[in-house]
């Protein structure tokens, strides 16, 4: 075993399954980008909802940017604890995230809701989709993305019943 590597099995948490380090990485960074598009698309929507809930749904959509915005940093950094640097910037976003863009007009305060609803929702199920194989390469990371998953369910709930549908 060389130096650096007896070095880094010192410094970086032992996992399940160590030799899928870069894959948990991997999985993170797409993860990563889904929120932080997330993020771009609900200021988006801040912008340019219309109706009469527009008032609210503006106020509401700013809570969850920020609630966005908060898991996206704990994504990262649990990726950097696991030794893998996450790309955050824009090109990366706009090259990996898998949540479609919104239309760039005014956008009633239902269409809105709908809209970004369904989204959520869908970041929500690729996580889910893939928990289990990330728990058997790092129980960790695996936690980290069932609170974000927690979040993101629990946002659809609260989007959801500004449809008037029943919990
Ligand atoms: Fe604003």
């Amino acid at each position: 075993m060389s130096t650096e590597a007896v070095a880094n099995s010192v410094q970086l948490p032992p996992l399940e399954n160590p030799n899928e380090r870069a894959a948990v990485g991997a999985e993170l960074q797409v993860v990563l980008q889904d929120l932080i598009d997330l993020s771009l698309v609900g200021k988006q929507l801040h912008w340019s909802v219309v109706g009469a809930a527009a008032h609210g749904l503006h106020l509401f959509l700013d809570e969850l940017v920020g609630e966005w915005r908060e898991l996206a940093d704990v994504v990262a950094e649990r990726a950097v604890t696991l030794g893998f640097v996450p790309d955050g910037q824009s090109s990366a976003v706009a090259a990996g995230s898998r949540v479609e863009p919104v239309a760039v007009r005014s956008l009633a305060d239902h269409v809105v809701v709908w809209e970004l609803g369904r989204r959520v929702a869908a970041v929500a199920e690729r996580i889910r989709a893939r928990l289990e194989s990330i728990g058997a390469a790092d129980l960790v990371t695996q936690d980290v993305l069932v609170r974000v998953v927690g979040a993101l369910e629990k946002q659809q709930w609260l989007l959801r019943v500004q449809l008037g549908e029943k919990a």
